[in-house]
């Protein structure tokens, strides 16, 4: 008796796992239809010097979007050319950046303004599979994305083909079960560009990405858990060919302006822009120094008076690579 319970447990239990891998086989490659958004890309000069400053500098585009060969060039505050090719060596596969030069073959020559504009706003690719959350440009203004995407227009052609990303059994089950569109689309117009903590917390959180890294998040889901801008993001860090080094990680500081704990509390306006302009200073790190560097002081200085406005939080963390793995 025990032993045929046992054999009809066996079997549910073989059946369920069977199942499941069927179901991740049949969902990792789902695709979203996504509304795309009404932009259109615009030939004004002013437009398209606008979208250029965003992306080599606080918008970080050519942080991932360049050959292996020129990153070093990039992360020390140079151009890139933008054909894509890097890849992330992920515990969920390897990812493959997008060539976004204006290629027609194997940039986004052919892509239309829109599915870009969908890429960037809703983190949907062109062929409708959501997009893992490298690019959370999901609020940027229509006038910014219609910018960025001017810019795009501009870029020189580079014919670099781009290989399919190489997702394993784990990124295919992350693929079919957590990873969807992001973004609501309810995005407000962006503040008048000034040295003011709004226009700061605009590029804080809805174009550089500080909120993004500077806040503690949840791993699986990158759900914030934290309060924002005080740190604690344990960070993978990475090596020259995008390999995560195993066995360290770094956490990153607490923004807000505590005196004890607020890695700036001592900083002046001018130390931070000089901070800045110094790039990265410990290798591996993943914050995008080198774009940064390239900001202009009223772009920092917008910057710095938003945090200085944020609420100081209590929140201490080390300083430098740490021992172990980020989880
Ligand atoms: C942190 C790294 C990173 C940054 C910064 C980044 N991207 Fe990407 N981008 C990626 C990756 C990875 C992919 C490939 C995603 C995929 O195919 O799932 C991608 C894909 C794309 C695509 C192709 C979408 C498609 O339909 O195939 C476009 C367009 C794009 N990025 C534009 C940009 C622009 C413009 C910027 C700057 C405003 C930017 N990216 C910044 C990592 C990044
Ligand atoms: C991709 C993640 C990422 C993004 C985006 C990011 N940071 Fe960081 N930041 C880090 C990490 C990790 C560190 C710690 C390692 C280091 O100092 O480079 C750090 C360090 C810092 C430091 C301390 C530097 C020092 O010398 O001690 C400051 C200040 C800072 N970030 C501000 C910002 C601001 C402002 C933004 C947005 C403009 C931003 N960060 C965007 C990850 C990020």
């Amino acid at each position: 008796m025990i032993k045929k319970i046992l054999l009809g447990l066996l079997i549910l239990v073989v059946t369920f796992a069977i199942g499941f891998v069927l179901l991740i086989l049949a969902r990792y490659d789902r695709t979203f239809d996504t509304p795309y958004p009404e932009i259109t890309a615009s030939t004004d000069s002013a437009m398209i010097a606008r979208g250029r400053n965003l992306a080599t500098g606080p918008a970080h585009c050519g942080e991932c979007h360049s050959q292996l060969s020129e990153l070093s060039k990039v992360s020390t505050g140079g151009e890139s050319t933008y054909s894509g090719g890097f890849a992330f060596e992920l515990p969920i596969g390897k990812i493959y950046v997008a060539n976004i030069t204006s290629d027609e073959e194997t940039g986004v020559g052919k892509l239309t303004d829109r599915e870009i504009a969908r890429a960037l706003r809703y983190g949907v690719r062109h062929d409708g599979r959501a997009m893992i959350d490298f690019m959370p440009f999901y609020d940027l203004s229509d006038s910014d994305l219609t910018a960025v995407i001017s810019f795009l227009r501009t870029i020189k052609p580079v014919k670099n083909p781009i290989p399919q990303h190489e997702w394993n059994f784990l990124g295919k089950a992350v693929l079919a079960f957590l990873i969807e569109p992001a973004g609501d689309g309810n995005v407000p117009a962006a503040p008048p560009i000034d040295s003011t903590a709004l226009y700061g917390k605009y590029l804080a959180a809805s174009v550089a990405n500080c909120r993004g890294c500077h806040t503690n998040r949840d791993m699986m889901t990158g759900a914030f858990i934290g309060t924002e801008y005080a740190g604690q993001m344990k960070m993978e860090v990475f090596d020259e060919e995008g390999k995560i080094v195993p066995g360290k990680h770094l956490v990153t500081p607490n923004l807000t302006f505590d005196a004890e704990t607020g890695r700036m509390s001592d900083w002046t306006q001018k130390d931070f822009i000089k901070r800045f302009r110094e790039g990265k200073l410990i290798q591996g790190s993943p914050m995008p120094w080198g774009p940064f560097s390239r900001m202009s002081d009223l772009e920092l200085t917008a910057l710095y008076r938003f945090l200085t406005s944020l609420e100081p939080v209590v929140s201490a963390v080390p300083l430098g690579i740490q021992e172990g793995n980020p989880q």
